[in-house]
């Protein structure tokens, strides 16, 4: 049975309480997924499978009693499994063999040659030079309309846009209205990104949150992602942001259980996220400021993030929350 090997060497073989803690760890699991082997100072983990939520908590009641150096050598065992960083999850459990072997392609990279790869994008005009913000527009908060502002930067030169326009569902904003007939709200948006397109740095990412209007059946998020598409940008993903909330409208006129016109529940929306001339940022490594166990739970593309509770306090119909800001940032860019 192929199994994944761990070498951990102790600076001293462990006592008889350090034997007691490996077969009290080893007695918890599966021994087809994960035990530990012990020859003078060198702890070998044979590892296939495991909850590490479990092995931790198994680890604190086994350090209860088994003493200060055998309590570091359970933890050298954690900290070795999980600097492990590729594995599968299923049930619960991280997945550390033949995890990928059902979806392993043959001859990938000439597959993906052939399909074409953002095929899209390939064909931009992007130039390959960026320039540096003006002093005065450093750290600024400018109030005004987009267009307008944005006209007054140099091309080139934002590493990231993140932007949640005005989703066109009649809110009552300050100084803007909100109920545009649609072809004239996808004009006005669309000025508005490609301005965003020209001041992105090669490299740079436009970071989308949009909402459609389901009842008027305008698939917002699609019509602004072909934009973007057809300026040639690379489309990296999408983030489903969970906001489990939803009314409770069932049905749509006469439709209750019926297929005449059920009316479909969305508790999330979503976040486009777009690459202009390449999919890589560069960035220096000292500038990475998101934590480890951020960057495993962002990475997974649904964040379950709880919507802006204090619209009242600050007198705005459609905030979104601070955290959904943080992580865009984090994730696509660098301090
Ligand atoms: C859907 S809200 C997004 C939530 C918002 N990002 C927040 O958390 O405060 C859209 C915002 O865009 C503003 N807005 C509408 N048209 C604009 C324009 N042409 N330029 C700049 N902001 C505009 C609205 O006043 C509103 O505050």
């Amino acid at each position: 049975m192929t199994v994944k090997k761990i070498i951990i060497n102790l600076n001293t073989a462990p006592d008889a309480k350090g034997l007691t803690a490996l077969n009290e760890l080893n007695s918890f699991f599966n021994d087809r997924d994960f035990n530990v082997d012990l020859n003078d100072n060198r702890l070998t983990v044979n590892l296939r499978a495991i909850d590490l939520k479990k092995f931790s908590l198994i680890k604190k009641t086994v350090q209860e009693y088994c003493g200060k150096e055998n309590a570091q050598m359970l933890n050298q065992i954690e900290d070795s499994i999980n600097a492990i960083k590729s594995y599968g999850i299923k049930n619960g459990k991280r997945i550390y063999v033949d995890y990928n072997k059902e979806r392993k392609v043959k001859n990938r990279v000439v597959k993906e040659g052939r399909r074409g790869k953002y095929y899209y994008a390939q064909q931009h005009k992007y130039i390959d030079k960026n320039s540096k913000i003006p002093d005065k527009f450093n750290d600024q908060i400018i109030c005004g309309d987009s267009l307008n502002e944005l006209q007054k930067l140099p091309d080139n030169c934002i590493d990231l846009v993140f932007t949640s326009p005005p989703y066109n569902f009649g809110l009552e904003y300050e100084g803007s209205d909100d109920d545009h007939n649609w072809d004239a709200y996808f004009k006005k948006l669309f000025l508005i990104l490609d301005e965003c397109i020209r001041v992105l740095k090669y490299g740079g990412r436009l970071i989308i949150n949009v909402q459609p209007l389901f009842s008027d059946y305008i698939p917002s998020h699609h019509l602004i992602s072909q934009h973007c598409i057809k300026r040639n940008l690379i489309w990296k993903g999408e983030i489903l942001w969970e906001k489990n909330n939803y009314n409770c409208k069932y049905t749509a006129w006469g439709s209750w259980k019926s297929p005449s016109s059920p009316y479909l529940k969305y508790t999330w929306e979503f976040i486009e996220i777009f690459c202009k001339g390449k999919l890589k940022k560069t960035g220096e490594k000292d500038n990475i400021d998101i934590s480890a166990d951020e960057f495993k739970e962002w990475v997974v593309a649904k964040w379950s993030i709880a919507p802006e509770r204090r619209m009242k306090k600050y007198d705005h119909p459609a905030m979104f929350p601070e955290t959904l800001a943080e992580r865009v940032l984090k994730l696509f860019s660098y301090k």
